[in-house]
């Protein structure tokens, strides 16, 4: 990861910075303001806010599953253009993984749509970091859940790897 980058968990003045991010970032469903602040409020020990020259250029909001200790469930990974290429995605993921909140992770879970090839590429490496197999299973179906508005969501989960 570039040096010049900072990771940090994320404060409640994020919100909006994380609302344009993901604006800017898509197939990213953009969810309302007020939800980006409930990521960067309730969900900050389990998200990481990623920042250049004081501006935000990746955020991954992610939460721990209910009922679920061990399962981290990442919701969205957002990073900017100029940012792309040079590791933050999976950096982002790993500073998640290194904080005392989450040492009881062993799973990570997320959804993805089947075209959406740079986030399957971005599992696919964390399977091969995290010594992991990589499962898919359908979550929300196209008609069944989305009512034909939105492409099915396959959930892909990194089970049970290896902590040190
Ligand atoms: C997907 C996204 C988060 C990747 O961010 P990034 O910081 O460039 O990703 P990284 O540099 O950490 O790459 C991690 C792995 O994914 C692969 N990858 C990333 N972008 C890719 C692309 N466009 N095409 C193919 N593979 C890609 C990398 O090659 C790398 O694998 P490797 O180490 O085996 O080469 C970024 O492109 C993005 O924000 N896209 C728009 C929103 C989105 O689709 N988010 C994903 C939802 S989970």
């Amino acid at each position: 990861m570039p040096e010049s980058i900072a990771l940090r968990k994320p404060t409640p003045s994020d919100g909006k910075s994380v609302y344009d991010l993901v604006k800017q970032c898509p197939p990213l469903d953009i969810n309302s303001m007020y939800c980006n602040l409930l990521q960067a409020t309730h969900f900050s020990a389990t998200s990481v806010a990623a920042e250049l020259k004081g501006k935000m250029v990746g955020f991954v909001s992610g939460y721990i599953v209910p009922e679920k200790p061990n399962v981290l469930f990442v919701w969205q990974v957002a990073v900017a253009e100029e940012a792309r290429g040079r590791g933050l995605a999976k950096s982002m993921i790993f500073h998640i993984l290194d904080r005392a909140e989450t040492r009881q992770v062993d799973t990570i879970q997320t959804t993805i749509t089947a075209d959406n090839g740079p986030s399957r590429s971005l599992f696919k490496r964390l399977s091969k970091e995290l010594e992991a197999p990589l499962n898919e299973y359908e979550m929300f179906d196209r008609d069944k859940h989305f009512g034909g508005t939105h492409d099915s969501e396959f959930l892909i989960e990194i089970a049970s790897f290896r902590r040190v």
